[in-house]
């Protein structure tokens, strides 16, 4: 079997650390493993029983690899992910900076993985929130048209990286020891513990927030779709790992709910809950799980058009380095 020198920018994060695990244990062919960091403080990783120190990247250093990982930054993506890809170095970029590039391939596997060429040196995953939905609709989208998308995001605090769950750890802490939630350091404008917040990024000048935007823009690319019409309102919530979803669904053709739940029942990477009491939540279905979660499949009460689900994933795994690494696998297939 052929082996891939392998490198990781941003090894030492959220993502990295999972992306490292599951390279290892989903056993991806791994020749040589270069690990990157920001330079800025020394950090070792593990990966496959040895202990590695990370270094800033170079363009020289990355080089080596025939596969690189953007775990890191968009700026970082930036600076090095496009002059690797000329050079023919594959590169599968986690940050945001080319999702919306025409020229970039926007991949979830299961979802439009069938589009990806094999040529590609350059793909994107996409942003965490809407990989669950973009997987739970994708087979009742194909069957009945998705018209409109209206979502309630309740987004995991390790959605922010490892700052953020610095923060709330932190405030937890300073709430055992004082009895009262203070604001940390970290990624947060507001306390993040015993705490909600509608805002997950900056705000344009509509007044959507970075991480709506993202989604509507994202969803629409993906399901290639520009008709599709999206709104969102993202909620980050004290919850460590796992993003939730409350979807109101409006489809083009009618529908049965017996043909919705089948549609479910077969959607690739999907699990499905039919009993409205066997809901999933990020605490039991999005720490460290592959596929994506949903159940509370009911008929809205405002349109015979429309319908509710609830949808859970992980979004350090699937939102982010499972995404990555089945990536990886399937053009290392092709
Ligand atoms: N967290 C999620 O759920 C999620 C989901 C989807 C996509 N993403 C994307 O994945 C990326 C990583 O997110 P994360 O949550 O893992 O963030 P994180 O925990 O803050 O980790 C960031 C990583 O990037 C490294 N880094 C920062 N500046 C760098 C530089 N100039 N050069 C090289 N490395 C640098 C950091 O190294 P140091 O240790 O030296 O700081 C760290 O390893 C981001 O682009 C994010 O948007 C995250």
């Amino acid at each position: 079997m052929k082996k891939y020198n392998v490198a990781v920018v941003g090894a030492s994060g959220m993502v990295g650390g999972e992306l490292l695990d599951l390279l290892e244990s989903r056993r991806f062919p791994v020749g040589e493993f270069y690990p990157f960091n920001s330079g800025r403080r020394a950090a070792y990783v593990k990966f496959r029983g040895r202990r590695y120190a990370c270094a800033a990247p170079s363009l020289a250093a990355l080089k080596k690899a025939d596969l690189v990982f953007f775990v890191s930054t968009d700026e970082v993506a930036e600076r090095f992910a496009p002059r690797l890809a000329a050079a023919g170095v594959r590169c599968i970029d986690d940050s945001a900076r080319f999702r919306l590039d025409s020229r970039v391939p926007l991949v979830i596997p299961e979802v439009n993985g069938a589009e990806l060429k094999p040529s590609a040196r350059l793909i994107a995953g996409p942003n965490c929130t809407l990989t669950g939905a973009a997987v739970a609709l994708a087979g009742i989208r194909r069957r009945f048209g998705i018209k409109e998308l209206r979502l309630a995001t309740y987004q995991a605090v390790s959605g922010a990286g490892k700052a953020a769950m610095g923060q709330l750890e932190e405030e937890l802490r300073g709430y055992f020891r004082r009895g009262r939630v203070t604001r940390a350091a970290g990624a947060f404008p507001h306390p993040i513990a015993f705490n909600l917040f509608p805002q997950v990024g900056g705000f344009d000048a509509a007044g959507h927030s970075g991480e709506e935007n993202k989604v509507e823009a994202e969803l629409k690319k993906i399901w290639g779709d520009s008709r599709l019409k999206i709104s969102s309102t993202a909620v980050r919530v004290p919850v460590l790992r796992g993003h939730s979803l409350s979807a109101w669904v409006t489809t083009r053709r009618p529908f049965t709910l017996a043909a919705l739940q089948k549609e479910l029942r077969r959607a690739p990477g999907l699990k499905f809950f039919a009993r409205p009491q066997d809901y999933p939540t990020p605490l039991a279905h999005g720490h460290r799980t592959s596929v994506v979660y949903a159940g509370r499949l009911r008929r809205s009460r405002i349109s015979p058009y429309e319908f509710q689900l609830w949808i859970v994933s992980d979004n350090l795994y699937k939102g982010a380095a499972l995404n990555s690494v089945q990536i990886a696998e399937l053009l290392a297939r092709a």
